[in-house]
């Protein structure tokens, strides 16, 4: 008989807000967060606030990568123990946040460390985005390139939130938005 792991919800938070200033996309997903169901196990990493080493293409020298170690290593075990990613990841430039891209940069070393089954891994893990940027438009490509690096993997997709942001407290503001958060992450894909 097979049996439905806990849900455990890894949010990665992306903005570049300095400490103790959260976001619009932090606020919008912690509008989302309170609508889990009580209980369900959900841990928030800040990914500005670690340590993260530029990733280093070794595809085509030696081929593979040890065990990462440090703040590395904290964010891979963060990954494998959830069953749902959330990136809260505002739009940049039309596209992903710097330190968002650093953590997706090393999914391509993490799918080289001998023994690990990161792929299998993230193929049973739901990937959804929580944005926020000026326009809904101008975030498309930003979604569009998030779902495919899920696909890459063969994450299902739990969908995306947006919400119109700004200055911190802006998405407050966006009705819809509030409103969808509320029903964002209430039921596993
Ligand atoms: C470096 C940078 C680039 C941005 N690029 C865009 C953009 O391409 N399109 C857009 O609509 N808003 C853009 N914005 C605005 C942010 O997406 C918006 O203020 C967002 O709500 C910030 O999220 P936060 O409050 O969670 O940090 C940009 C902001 C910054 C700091």
């Amino acid at each position: 008989m097979s049996t439905t792991p806990t849900r455990h919800v890894l949010f990665l938070v992306a903005s570049a807000r300095e400490d103790g200033h959260p976001g619009n996309t932090e606020w919008l997903a912690r509008q989302a967060a309170a609508a889990l169901p009580p209980g369900t196990p959900q841990t928030w990493l800040h990914l500005a606030r670690l340590d993260l080493p530029p990733f280093v293409d070794q595809r085509h020298t030696t081929g593979q990568y040890p065990m990462p170690e440090g703040d590395l290593r904290r964010l891979l075990d963060a990954t494998l123990a959830a069953t749902d990613l959330v990136f809260v990841a505002p739009v940049y430039w039309f596209s992903i946040p710097a330190h968002l891209k650093t953590y997706l940069d090393h999914w391509s070393a993490w799918l080289r460390v001998p023994g690990l089954g990161f792929k299998e891994a993230m193929g049973a893990k739901t990937l959804r985005l929580i944005t926020t940027s000026g326009d809904r438009t101008k975030a498309q490509p930003m979604i569009d390139s998030v779902k495919l690096c899920g696909a890459f993997l063969a994450m299902p997709w739990g969908g995306e939130l947006w919400g119109k942001g700004g200055a911190p407290g802006a998405v407050a503001a966006d009705a819809a938005a509030v409103a969808a958060a509320a029903e964002f992450l209430r039921n596993p894909v």
